[in-house]
């Protein structure tokens, strides 16, 4: 019998048990009859990851492709032999392709993973204002596609719990993009959500039920989309109220498989067909629900 061992995909971060890619990325495998399986890398720190990194240049190394997460998609950096312009400019990879010779080659598809969410949910940023809670890793996707737009928004004003975070962050996406649209305000009142187009959460409140949400519930209105970056819970207590008041909302399931189907993209080297991308996202949905 002629066996041939499956080819290794996979995630890299630290935690990432709850990470819903396995499901998604299995589930387009098995649609495509693709002898591969994606797993669960937990990395420690750094150490480990520097050991990962120069493990996956070994000849017989059977890692093809990998997500990162949090907290390497800056860190990863120093180990690839190149680096695709977008995730040169954002400054941060969350996909990486690994080829025969073992060259790793590191891409971002979150960016563009909330731009593609965004036109599915029929969102024109076309000189819209734009309310941004968050500075860290998620934040400098969004902020930067955001700022690469040809039609992007006409200001984003940044709010952040910690300002000097944002200061930072924005100085560091300033070296390779313009951000001069971007304004970091120093109280969540400056935000001035109630005159906001669209309200963008990427911060980690609201993960927990008992969350609080971080903007006056009061400023929120019909005319806007509020978005949250996080899928789990399906609905914040920011989308709850928001919703309550007439807003247009979504959660971040969306700009996940996004990310995930340009991901495999990157490893096919094609574009998915439509009926893997249904399989994908449905896999992901009943995930998120069920818990994986
Ligand atoms: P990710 O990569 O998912 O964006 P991250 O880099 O850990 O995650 O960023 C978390 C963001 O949530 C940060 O902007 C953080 O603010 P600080 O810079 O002040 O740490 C924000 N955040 C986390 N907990 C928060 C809280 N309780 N209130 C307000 N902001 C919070």
């Amino acid at each position: 019998m002629n066996y041939e061992p499956p080819a290794i995909y996979g995630i890299i971060g630290n935690p990432v048990s709850h990470s819903l890619s396995p499901v998604m990325h299995n589930a387009a495998f098995k649609a495509l009859k693709v002898n591969a399986v994606y797993k669960l890398f937990p990395l420690e720190d750094t150490q480990e990851l520097k050991l990962f990194m120069e493990d996956l240049k070994e000849e017989d190394n059977p890692i093809f492709g990998l997500n990162v997460t949090v907290p390497y998609k800056e860190d990863v950096l120093a180990f690839l032999d190149s680096v695709d312009p977008l995730a040169d400019k954002i400054g941060a990879v969350n996909t990486l392709v690994i080829d025969h010779q073992r060259k790793i080659r590191g891409f971002n598809t979150d960016g563009p993973g909330f731009i593609s969410h965004l036109a599915e949910l029929k969102c024109d940023l076309k000189d819209k204002r734009v309310a941004l809670l968050g500075a860290g890793g998620t934040a400098r996707a969004i902020i930067s596609v955001l700022c690469l737009l040809p039609q992007g928004p006409e200001r984003i004003a940044l709010y952040n719990r910690t300002r000097c975070n944002a200061d930072i962050l924005l100085k560091d996406i300033g070296q390779k993009i313009a951000v001069d649209r971007v304004e970091v305000v120093d109280e969540v009142e400056d935000l001035n959500v109630e005159l906001a187009d669209i309200l963008i959460n990427t911060t980690s409140v609201g993960l927990r039920n008992a969350d609080d949400i971080l903007v006056d519930p009061e400023a929120l209105h019909k005319d806007m989309l509020v978005y949250d970056v996080i899928y789990n819970p399906a609905e914040t207590e920011l989308l709850a109220q928001a919703r309550r008041k007439g807003a247009q909302v979504s959660n971040g399931l969306g700009m996940l498989f996004y990310q995930g189907a340009l991901a495999f993209g990157h490893w096919a080297d094609m574009e998915l067909d439509e009926k893997t991308k249904k399989i994908m996202r449905k896999s992901l949905e009943v995930a998120s629900v069920h818990g994986s």
